[in-house]
Formats: C-alpha cells, sequence, structure tokens
C-alpha cells in the first residue's frame, strides 16, 4: 500500500508549508554545481504540486529565497533568479489545467525585475482559479514580516484607525503576509537538518513539524504523502490533554 492510500482525505490539512533545502548538497554529491541542484530541484516542486492537487490540498507554501539568501555568491543568485524566470511562465498550463492560483509573499520588490514582472504576470493569471493556492516565499524573512506587520498596526493607530485596545491576534495576523490565509498545520523540512531558518515563525506556532533526511532534488509526491500520513497518526493537544481532544 502506498502511502497515497494511508491518507485520509476528511482529515488532511488545510496548509503544508515546505522548507526545500539540500539543493547544493545534492548536486555536489554528485560532483556538479550547485546550480544543477537548483534545476531539479524544479522537478520536485512540479511533482508536490500535483501530488497537491491529486489529493485536494487547499494551501502550499514552498520556502523558494530567504531575505539571508542574497548573500550567497553572486553567481548562484543570478542563476537562482534566472532559473525562476524561465520556470515561473511554463508552468501557467500546468496551473490553468490543475486549478492551481500562484500566490508569493515575501519582500517582492528586492526581485529583479524581470523576475517580478513573470511573477506578477502569472499570479494575475491564475488568480482566477480556485484550487490549490500555491504560495511561494521569496525574499522572505519572517523577522521583517513581523516588523513590518507591527508597523502597519503603528500606522494604523498613529492614523486613528485603530485603538491599540483593540490589536489582538487576529489583527496582527491579518498585517502578515499570510492575513487570508490558514496557518499551516504541518511543516516539512528536508536534507536532514533541524532549524526552521526564519520561516513563518508566527503562522507554525501550532504546526506539526516533519524532518527527512532526503535532499529536496529526490524529494516527490510519495515523500510528501509519507509526511501527510505520518501528520494524521499525530495527536495535536494544542496545550490541552489528552481526554479533552479525544
Ligand atoms: C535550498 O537548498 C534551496 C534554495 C535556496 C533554492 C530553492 C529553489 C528551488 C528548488 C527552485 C524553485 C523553483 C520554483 C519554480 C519554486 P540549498 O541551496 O540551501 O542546499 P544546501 O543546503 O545543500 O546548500
Amino acid at each position: 500500500m502506498g502511502y497515497k492510500d494511508q491518507i485520509d482525505l476528511l482529515k488532511l490539512p488545510r496548509h503544508v508549508a515546505i522548507i526545500m533545502d539540500g539543493n547544493g548538497r545534492w548536486a555536489k554529491g554528485k560532483g556538479k554545481l550547485r546550480v544543477f541542484g537548483h534545476h531539479n530541484g524544479v522537478l520536485s516542486v512540479r511533482d508536490v504540486v500535483e501530488g497537491s492537487c491529486e489529493i485536494g490540498l487547499e494551501y502550499l507554501t514552498l520556502y523558494t529565497f530567504s531575505s539571508e539568501n542574497w548573500n550567497r555568491p553572486k553567481l548562484e543568485v543570478m542563476a537562482i533568479m534566472e532559473l525562476l524566470v524561465s520556470t515561473i511562465p511554463k508552468e501557467i498550463e500546468t496551473f490553468m489545467k490543475n486549478n492551481v492560483r500562484l500566490n508569493a509573499i515575501g519582500e517582492l520588490s528586492m526581485l529583479p525585475p524581470k523576475c517580478h514582472k513573470e511573477l506578477i504576470n502569472v499570479i494575475n493569471k491564475t488568480s482566477v482559479n480556485n484550487g490549490l493556492t500555491l504560495t511561494l516565499a521569496l525574499s522572505y524573512s519572517s523577522r521583517r514580516e513581523i516588523v513590518q506587520a507591527a508597523k502597519a498596526i503603528a500606522l494604523k493607530v498613529q492614523e486613528g484607525r485603530l485603538a491599540i485596545d483593540d490589536i489582538d491576534e487576529e489583527i496582527f495576523e491579518s498585517n502578515l503576509y499570510t492575513g487570508n490565509m490558514p496557518d499551516p498545520e504541518l511543516l516539512i523540512r528536508t536534507s536532514g537538518e533541524f532549524r526552521i531558518s526564519n520561516y513563518l515563525l508566527w503562522q507554525i506556532a501550532y504546526a506539526e513539524l516533519y524532518f527527512t533526511n532526503k535532499l529536496w532534488p529526490d524529494f516527490r509526491r510519495e515523500d510528501f504523502f509519507e509526511a501527510i500520513a505520518d501528520y494524521q497518526k499525530r495527536e495535536r493537544r494544542f496545550g490541552l490533554i489528552s481526554e479533552q481532544v479525544n
């Protein structure tokens, strides 16, 4: 029995977030340049997106490029940006066929203009879809996201549009980039690293964490289904005791 058959489709997480890690090591292990790993990582993205559509997942959020990644060697940064420019438009047809709505979070204005333009174009074209919302975290830093939310709230208070006493978790959340999405119930990280790396820090407060040794270019939908099946075996207590949640 494959992992897909072990998944209870009535108890799917609504939102899965992934830290796609290990592209560089995967390439190095094959005696190739790091960029080769990123290119092969795209195949994993495609397969996991298709797998998400297959089971009817609502939200998939992929850590594609962090704010810190800008400090990598210039050639690698350029290669990743070019990869995005060449990949994203090519996916339109598959997105339309699978009813996928593309979305992006992060400091998108930092992206090279061509990359930004292609991204916005596909986001606009797929905005009519209402199946999977595929969010790419690009030039993303969770701490910066939280700081910009604090600033946006402070501005509303300064302008008299919001009272300090009305600031609560819901208001705070609605000022994050992910304001219109449910929090991820499951966070997957590949490549055997046990870190969160400045990703969705607010949003993963109650997420189940799943770590696998597989490097991202080796990760396929069957591995994704395995992670979801594992998630479904867990008891989520949200601070309560077992008897209360059962
Ligand atoms: C992490 O591996 C991966 C990245 C920083 C880039 C991820 C980008 C892709 C998989 C391409 C995505 C494309 C689309 C269309 C979403 P790493 O380079 O940190 O690997 P390492 O830890 O082994 O060095």
